[in-house]
């Protein structure tokens, strides 16, 4: 059907067949047609499971319009990552916003939208915020709801990030029994159970823009799951010629890798093979791309030097130990066509949407934690695999796997090309984290008796799958913890947050967490505990990830730990913990060192942390050091160095450095050359002129103009009286 007719018959503005056809949606995608004619636009709920790029987005899209536009309803758009979350909103604010449609974020501490949150037509968040704002009992979320869209739900089976999914579905249901739910998937293979769970309709095809053959290459050659075979040419290695194969006729390549050295190696390897295919037109904006990206952060360190080096050439490394900024600006020139080659790690793969000619897997096993390596699962390969084709540009899509040898080949065929994704099963009991949603719950006001409990996780996907009785068992003991810890009190019949309970889920710090943080705070009451003490109590929480330890550091690592005194009790050599006490130890010294000032080089070189993972950890711990500073303020303790701690995790600066980071543009390094030009904050900049910041390092005469106009301004606000 063609839009126009679809936009007429639906009741909705010429305008928005416009907009559409503008993107180069003219008719309708069978799957889409499917989905409409199960009632997605008359308020149906739906799981659609369509393979990627079957335009799954585009009937919540029209859900949503229709929902706003006919009803004055509002949607909430759920999505697993941060990352994703800013890609739909830059996207449905572009195309909707002329149509008057208020398109909002929300994720993290990050908000954005026009007016308050609370006028979103449609709200984009993270499944974590989703469930952070409910806990904070934002009514208004609820109110006026009309439609929530579940993307990617199949990762309702991914053990840190499912949980949170199902329990706020349970809660957004709760409140409104009625609201419309469409979830969508390109990997599910039980969509009819999971909407059975929805109360919803299963919608499901195979229909694909762009044809995906899917192959397995072993010495030369490559045999498709259609049983055709083909000769690779080359003799350069399996991943060089058959990226050489694609990027010869025009196409983009992504590949995929098990670790991030691994990442990094593929890409250096590839780089000379590749710059022999570079136009001088190319290189020059492949250049200024690489410049850019080493420039993205205030100091470049090692590995933003190699990607850079590598970015000169045509291909890039993408992994968790980049900075998000440098991550985006790779993307971005992947979309554009600038760079032929990603190479990427596999755990990466839910969170880039790249669009490429081939896709070369060739990494498929993974090092579990506590497990060794294993294979990793059927789904994990056919998201992988689907983002081979991008529409409009590629004839055809290509997953390649590399095989050993030729048993190997049949176990890839077996294991991988011709298996279903598994099964999406809940991860609510295996997560640990049922004590926070079982506080969530209780502080949200969703339950406030045992029963109610039950009654309220009936409705989540484990108690579908694995019936009420072990759920009942699993409910009773995180409760048994929540009352042992007094986080809730039981009167009067029924259950009830203590402040400390209230607190904590508000913080949406881990109840475990919380009492960690009570704990060490009450022992290091009125003491001055020292620096790595302190952060030691935030790295042992629950909520804090931890850092692998290399064997040639545990010695060093003991020794240290024997020499220091920390705010909990410390295991002893031989005890269970001992450990993860060393791996937390690790931890701390590096956001030790970080807050010294330590460089981004340093870290990276004494102990392992790219930029990306600085910030990640930075950003935890800021986080704890605030929520310790509430529990601290709570229980009246008094703890010395607590309070400038969030600061200074957050910008990575010693005490000194606070007033100057204050100003935007300045950050650690230029901090320090300010305050060694004799700058200790706002009021002193703004006494001397602009001209005299411009001489200094990492300042030129914009930048210098602006912080001093910003250092002007917070003088007079600090000068103005009352
Ligand atoms: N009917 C259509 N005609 C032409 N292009 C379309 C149509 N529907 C969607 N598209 C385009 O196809 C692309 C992929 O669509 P979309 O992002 O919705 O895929 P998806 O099914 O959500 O895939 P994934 O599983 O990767 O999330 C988008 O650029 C979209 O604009
Ligand atoms: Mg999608």
């Amino acid at each position: 059907m063609r839009i126009e007719e679809l936009v007429r018959s639906e009741g909705l503005p010429e305008e928005v067949a416009h907009i559409l056809e503008s993107h180069g949606v003219r008719d309708l995608y069978p799957p889409q047609w499917a989905a409409i004619e199960a009632g997605a636009l008359a308020g149906r709920s739906l799981v659609l499971a369509a393979p990627t790029a079957s335009g799954k987005t585009l009937v919540a899209e029209l859900a949503c319009l229709k929902a706003a536009l006919k009803k004055g309803g509002r949607t909430l758009y759920l999505v697993p990552l941060r990352a994703l979350a800013s890609e739909k909103y830059e996207d449905l604010k572009a195309k909707y916003s002329p149509l008057g449609i208020k398109v909002g974020i929300s994720v993290g501490d990050y908000d954005r939208v026009q007016g308050r949150l609370a006028e979103a037509d449609i709200l984009i968040l993270t499944n974590e915020r989703a469930d952070s704002l409910l806990r904070h009992r934002a009514s208004w979320l609820t109110e006026g709801l009309a439609l929530v869209v579940l993307d990617e739900v199949h990762l309702l089976t991914d053990p840190s990030r499912g949980p949170t999914l199902e329990v706020v579905v349970a809660a957004l249901r709760q409140r409104r029994p009625d609201v419309q739910l469409l979830a969508l998937s390109a990997t599910i293979s039980n969509a009819r159970e999971i909407a059975d769970w929805l109360s919803a309709q299963a919608v499901v095809s195979d229909f694909r823009p762009v044809p995906l053959r899917t192959g397995v290459y072993l010495d030369g050659e490559l045999l498709l799951s259609d049983g055709t075979k083909r000769q690779v040419d080359g003799g350069l290695g399996p991943v060089t010629d058959l990226v050489r194969e694609v990027v010869g006729e025009g196409g983009q390549v992504l590949v995929f890798v098990a670790t991030r050295r691994s990442t990094q190696a593929a890409a250096r390897r590839l780089s000379r093979p590749l710059q022999a295919s570079l136009s001088p037109e190319q290189k020059r904006e492949l250049e200024k791309l690489a410049r850019r990206v080493e420039g993205a952060l205030e100091e470049s360190t090692p590995v933003c030097r190699e990607l850079a080096a590598c970015l000169a050439n045509g291909v890039a490394f993408h992994h968790a130990g980049l900075h998000p900024a440098q991550r985006r600006l790779v993307e971005q020139a992947f979309r554009e066509g600038l760079l032929k080659v990603v190479c990427t790690t596999t755990t990466l793969a839910a969170g880039v949407n790249l669009p490429a000619r081939r896709v070369i897997i060739r990494d498929l096993h993974r090092y579990y934690p506590g497990l060794g390596a294993g294979w990793i699962p059927a789904l994990e390969f056919h998201q992988m695999a689907g983002r081979a084709g991008r529409p409009g540009l590629d004839p055809y899509g290509e997953a390649v796997l590399i095989a050993k040898g030729e048993e190997d080949r049949q176990e890839l065929l077996a294991r991988y090309l011709l298996a279903p994704p598994e099964r999406i099963v809940s991860q609510l009991q295996q997560s640990g984290n049922l004590p926070a949603y079982l506080l969530g719950t209780i502080v949200a006001g969703y339950a406030s008796s045992s029963s109610q409990v039950v009654e309220f996780f009936s409705r989540t996907l484990l108690a579908h799958q694995y019936g009420l009785e072990r759920l009942r068992e699993l409910l009773g003991e995180a409760l048994q913890f929540l009352l042992a810890e007094e986080l809730v009190r039981s009167w009067g019949g029924g259950l009830h947050p203590t402040p400390f309970g209230e607190l904590v889920a508000k913080l949406y710090i881990h109840p475990l967490s919380g009492v960690v943080l009570r704990e060490g705070l009450r022992r290091a009451a009125g003491r001055a505990p020292g620096e790595l003490a302190l952060l030691h109590l935030l790295a042992h929480t629950p909520d804090m990830e931890g850092l692998r330890l290399r064997q040639a550091e545990a010695g060093e690592l003991a020794q240290l730990a024997r020499e220091s005194e920390f705010l909990l009790p410390v295991p002893g050599p031989q005890e269970p913990g001992y450990r993860e006490f060393l791996e937390e130890v690790k931890v701390s010294l590096a956001l030790r060192a970080w807050i010294n000032e330590a460089s981004e080089a340093e870290l990276e070189e004494e102990f392992g942390l790219g930029p990306g993972d600085t910030y990640r950890l930075r950003e935890e711990a800021a986080w704890l050091a605030y929520a310790a500073d509430r529990l601290a303020g709570l229980f009246g303790l008094e703890v010395m160095g607590l309070r400038g701690l969030r600061a200074r995790l957050r910008y990575g600066v010693r005490e000194e450095l606070l007033e100057l980071v204050k100003l935007s543009g300045v950050g650690r390094v230029r901090a320090r050359v300010l305050f060694e030009a004799g700058f200790r904050g706002p009021e002193e900049i703004a006494r001397k002129k602009p001209g005299s910041l411009a001489r200094l390092p990492h300042f030129g005469p914009a930048l210098a103009k602006q912080v001093w106009e910003e250092a002007r301004r917070l003088s007079q606000l600090a000068g103005e009286p009352g």
